[in-house]
């Protein structure tokens, strides 16, 4: 059997009133992204003739967030009457059309590849007119309930104008359908907003399928957890911590050690090698990859790093787009902003920032150092509290420390600048201009020793005082 060509619709238009937010709800993050960016990858998935979102509520928000991404077109619902209107805002856009309309929902994105292929798979298959993705759940309480008749579907109700013994029904109505394109848009216009909610319901689209004899099929999930609909900011929470667990488990099973799962916060999209050990508080976000055998401990937070193999990161460090390389140390308290590379047995102590900075091979910044734009090589030492001064105002400029230098404590290199191999940097300097291979800069004040001075200042001081009581003893005028 060919498959029939797929348009993919998601929903994304209502205002998400239970979020209270200024932002729309499908912009909200659960880890991996803001939930409209995981449905769309899923809908990704199937490879889709074409995908539509239907925007409304803070319609512009959403289409600059989506901005330059290729293949997705907008039907855009104003004012907002239900579910059921809002697909029907796709029909100048999808009406003619032919194939299988896959229907999301912009507020459940822990829904899987997997479960949308099985989706289209039945519905195909059976060559449905519709066909409803349930889930069967413990507290079905705010879904839209299965009423079946003689095991099959005959229609949704919803929580609000559900019965008593209807809202009784553990198979809840997941928001996630396929339809035939050939009827769709003709029953969409028969829907009425006669309900709780004076909305246009598109779960009424079943009852008026089964009215005009049409098939309608439905496929359970295996786990109802992948089709749960956030509406609060309570559910975002729930949501999220679902899918940290998940993270975590499966890298708990690859070899990694977390040494408290439910205080390691980890994105979908990072990987980590084998007897890497995560201790509590760390947060590990975006696209990063850290290597096997590293020690990560508490407290610290990596967005989007490549970490090599043994690096050991100690607590209360931050890092950005940076990239780490084996048998590296940073921190405690280091903040690594983009574009910096620690390269190979290379150390950062405490306090320590780097920015489009390249610490070479073995070389070392332990202590309180600002290290901007600078290039440095192997086996560099850069003393406490050394400064590279990149920035007059209007520009940026570039710092050069070639392999073997030692720059003392409390330098500032006043960039641009140059100090060559091997050279040294006296401490306290400020080093405006470059300092040959093997050479001395030195660019400070010159020391001068004042012998006897301390007791001279007290003799000085006591004499003063008498003076000052004799003073106090004469009579007032
Ligand atoms: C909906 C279903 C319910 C199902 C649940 C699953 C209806 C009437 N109810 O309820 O049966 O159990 O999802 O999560 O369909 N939207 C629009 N335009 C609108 C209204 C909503 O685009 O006018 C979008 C929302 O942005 C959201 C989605 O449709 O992405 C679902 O809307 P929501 O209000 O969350 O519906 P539920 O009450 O959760
Ligand atoms: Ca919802």
């Amino acid at each position: 059997m060919s498959s029939p060509s797929i348009h993919v619709v998601i929903l994304a238009a209502g205002q998400g009133t239970r979020m209270k937010s200024h932002l729309p709800k499908v912009l909200h993050a659960v880890p991996g992204g803001p939930m409209l960016d995981c449905v769309i990858r899923t809908a990704e998935s199937l490879s889709p003739e074409s995908l539509t979102i239907v925007v409304g509520h803070a319609a512009d928000a959403i289409q600059s967030h989506l901005n330059g991404h290729n293949g997705v077109q907008f039907a855009l619902q104003q004012p907002q009457l239900g579910t059921g209107h809002a697909l029907l805002q796709t029909a100048p856009l999808l009406a003619g059309k032919t194939g299988t309309l896959i229907l999301l929902s912009g507020d459940v994105p822990l829904l899987t590849g997997t479960t949308l292929n099985s989706l289209v798979a039945a519905h195909c298959g059976a060559r449905a007119a519709a066909t409803v993705v349930t889930a069967t759940v413990d507290r079905p309480f705010g879904y839209g309930r299965i009423v079946r008749v003689e095991g099959e579907v005959a229609r949704i109700v919803e929580e609000r104008d559900a019965s008593p013994a209807e809202r009784q029904i553990k198979e809840i109505n997941s928001g996630i359908y396929a339809f035939d394109m050939t009827h769709l848009f003709d029953a969409l216009g028969g829907i009425a907003s006669q309900n709780a909610q004076g909305e246009y319901y598109l779960t009424d689209l079943i009852a008026i399928y089964r009215r005009r004899k049409l098939m309608v099929k439905s496929v359970l999930v295996d786990d109802p957890q992948e089709v749960r609909g956030i509406n609060s900011r309570t559910e975002l929470a729930e949501v999220s911590r679902l899918v940290r667990q998940k993270k975590n488990e499966e890298l708990m099973a690859s070899g990694v050690t977390l040494v408290d799962p439910a205080a390691t916060y980890i994105d979908p999209g990072v990987e980590i090698g084998a007897d890497t050990v995560i201790h509590p508080g760390v947060i590990i976000e975006g696209r990063t990859h850290v290597g096997a055998a590293c020690e990560i401990h508490a407290h610290v937070t990596i967005t989007d790093c490549e970490i090599g193999d043994n690096v050991t990161i100690k607590s209360f460090s931050l890092m950005t787009s940076s990239r780490i390389e084996t048998g590296a140390s940073v921190g405690p308290f280091a903040h690594l902003r983009p574009e910096t590379v620690v390269c190979e047995g290379a150390k950062i102590g405490n306090f320590v920032e780097l920015k489009k900075t390249t610490l070479g091979p073995h070389s070392k910044a332990n202590h309180l150092s600002y290290l901007g734009n600078a290039t440095i090589g192997t086996k560099v030492n850069v003393g406490a509290g050394t400064i590279t001064c990149n920035y007059d105002g209007e520009h940026k400029y570039d710092t050069v420390i070639e392999d073997g230098a030692f720059i003392g404590s409390d330098s500032q290199l006043i960039a641009p600048v140059r100090v060559g191999k091997g050279a040294y940097v006296a401490a306290g300097s400020s080093i405006t201009q470059d300092v040959p291979p093997g050479a001395l800069g030195i660019a400070r004040g010159r020391q001068s020793v004042v012998d006897g001075w301390v007791e001279r200042r007290k003799q000085a001081s006591s004499d003063k005082d008498a003076t000052s009581r004799k003073d106090a003893g004469k009579p007032a005028h």
